[in-house]
């Protein structure tokens, strides 16, 4: 394989190999990227112009590049024979059942895409891990690869973790602070490593392509995103006291963020952390920590998620006890699906954990969420242990236009922090209303003085009002 002509594989056409690959495509017009899933209709969408997930700016990059050097293709095993790099992009859910449960990633998706690669790959591959795993996966992939492979194939294993957050995938992978490039400190190891450097120097200044160990690589994955939502936690658990004190948690915040050791990114008091990285690679963390027998580490660790569960139930015990400790029939307008704004992915949202309870509650919600897909919502909502498709039924409406969502509603609960929310006319919303009108703000960014002179009542995370 010469640089010119190199060929890249993506198995997994999601969240994550999506965007990536397609970057890859678009900044290395001579590598040819065929991106496979084997789930049909996601690869048919990724064909149409209506691409199935909502990411800024990812148009441009799929219609520039897709037909010239991108591919989209559900055959899985053709698209393997062919390439000469191979991203693994597949799904690593929590498991659900079994050993680990809550706490370890299931990697049945990961092991049957190595078996699938090893069962049909007919040359020599290198096989880079970009699914977020737990430690020490890439030793798995090797045993599988190597025991199934044909006679005189070589398999050299990378991890190659992702660090895009949703919503700003395009610009996080076109600039991102650090590519990590991890693989056994072996010749043959080492200059896989450099193979794919080389693909991401086309566009990322050398300084920021950083090579280590196979298992400094997957553990920095791990460790960044526990790193990052523990900073929300340690927000969040400020902000109860901010309520209890008086202080304003976005002062502190800000207080705090000028310290150059701080810094002031995520900061920011909410609802609680959702997405699908966070609350897995801790609980991944704590799973790793407990079988490594430190249970004090997986304490530690697991506080963080505890304190994110507390946020979402104490942001419900106000909304309930400011609603005259009753949500019995009262219809509540919830605004935001989506675990954060620019996304239309609803995993690990809060928003599903709040409305979870207002079901319980016995209120009617409406939702409202710009590009989150009702089929997603009502798929969300009606897993086990969060409300049967009856009572689904029963309290759930979806409205695709949030005066619409608002109308009659006794009280508005905004759970994510699209754009659009801030220049609703409020006016219009609170005539429309049952009186007193409340307004509660998970994410402390309407402007509260506003709401207020318009006769809102009004709650916010983080403060008294
Ligand atoms: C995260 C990491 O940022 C990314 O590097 C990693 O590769 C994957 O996990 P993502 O889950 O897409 O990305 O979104 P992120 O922007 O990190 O937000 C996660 C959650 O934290 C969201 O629910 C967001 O609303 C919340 N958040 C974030 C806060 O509540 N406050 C903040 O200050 C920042
Ligand atoms: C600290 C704050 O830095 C300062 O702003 C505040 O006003 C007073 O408290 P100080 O306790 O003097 O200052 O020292 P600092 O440099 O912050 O270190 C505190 C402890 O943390 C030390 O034991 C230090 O060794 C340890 N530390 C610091 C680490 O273990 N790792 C680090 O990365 C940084
Ligand atoms: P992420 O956020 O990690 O990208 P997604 O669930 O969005 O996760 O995407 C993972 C994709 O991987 C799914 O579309 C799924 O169909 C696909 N997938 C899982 N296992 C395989 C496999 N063995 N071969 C091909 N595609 C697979």
């Amino acid at each position: 394989m010469t640089k010119e002509n190199l060929k890249i594989c993506c198995i997994g056409a999601g969240y994550v190999g999506g965007p990536t690959c397609a970057v890859i495509a678009y900044k290395c017009p001579t590598v040819t990227v065929t991106i496979v899933d084997l789930n049909e209709d996601r690869i048919a969408a990724w064909n149409s112009d209506n691409l199935p997930i909502y990411e800024p700016g990812l148009d441009d990059v799929v219609f520039a590049c897709r037909g010239r050097n991108l591919f989209f293709s559900s055959e899985v095993d053709q698209a393997i024979q062919e390439a000469d790099l191979i991203f693994v992009s597949v799904n690593t859910p929590t498991k659900k059942s079994g050993i680990g449960a809550g706490f370890a990633a299931d990697l049945a998706y990961v092991e049957s895409a190595t078996r699938r690669i090893a069962q049909v790959a007919t040359s020599s591959k290198i096989v880079i891990e970009k699914s977020t795993v737990p430690c020490r996966t890439a030793e798995s992939m090797r045993a599988i690869l190597e025991a199934n492979s044909r006679d005189g194939i070589r398999f050299d294993i990378l991890s190659n973790p992702e660090f895009l957050a949703e919503g700003t995938a395009i610009p996080d992978l076109m600039y991102p602070d650090r590519v990590l490039i991890g693989s056994l400190q072996t010749p043959e190891g080492i200059k896989a490593q450099n193979v794919l450097a080389d693909v991401y120097a086309n566009w990322v200044p050398k300084e920021k392509i950083i090579t280590m160990g196979l298992w400094s690589s997957e553990l920095s994955k791990l460790a960044a995103n526990a790193l990052l939502a523990q900073r929300i936690s340690s927000i969040n658990a400020l902000s109860a006291i901010c309520e209890a004190t008086g202080a304003d948690v976005d002062e502190v915040a800000y207080a705090c963020g000028l310290d150059s050791r701080i810094g002031p990114k995520f900061l920011k008091a909410s609802v609680g952390f959702g997405g699908s990285c966070f609350q897995k690679d801790i609980l991944n963390l704590v799973y790793l920590s407990e079988s490594l027998h430190l249970p004090e580490v997986a304490e530690y660790w697991k506080q963080v998620v505890t304190m994110n569960e507390y946020q979402k139930s104490r942001f419900l015990e106000r909304i309930v006890k400011r609603l005259f400790n009753t949500l019995t029939n009262k219809n509540l307008a919830v605004f935001g699906f989506a675990f954060k704004k620019n996304t239309g992915d609803t995993r690990e949202s809060a928003a599903i954990t709040l409305v979870k309870h207002f079901i319980q509650e016995k209120a009617n919600i409406h939702i409202y969420d710009p590009k989150v897909e009702d089929a997603q919502i009502e798929m969300d909502l009606c897993e086990p242990g969060i409300a049967t498709p009856e009572q689904y039924k029963k309290s759930v409406t979806i409205f695709h236009d949030p005066y619409e969502a608002a109308k009659n509603a006794d009280a508005i609960v905004v759970l994510t922090e699209w754009d659009e929310f801030k220049t609703l006319d409020y006016q219009r919303v609170y005539n429309n209303m049952h009186k007193p009108a409340f307004i509660f703000d998970g994410r402390l960014f309407l402007d509260t003085k506003k709401l207020q002179n318009i006769g809102f009542q009004v709650e916010v995370i983080g403060r008294q009002v």
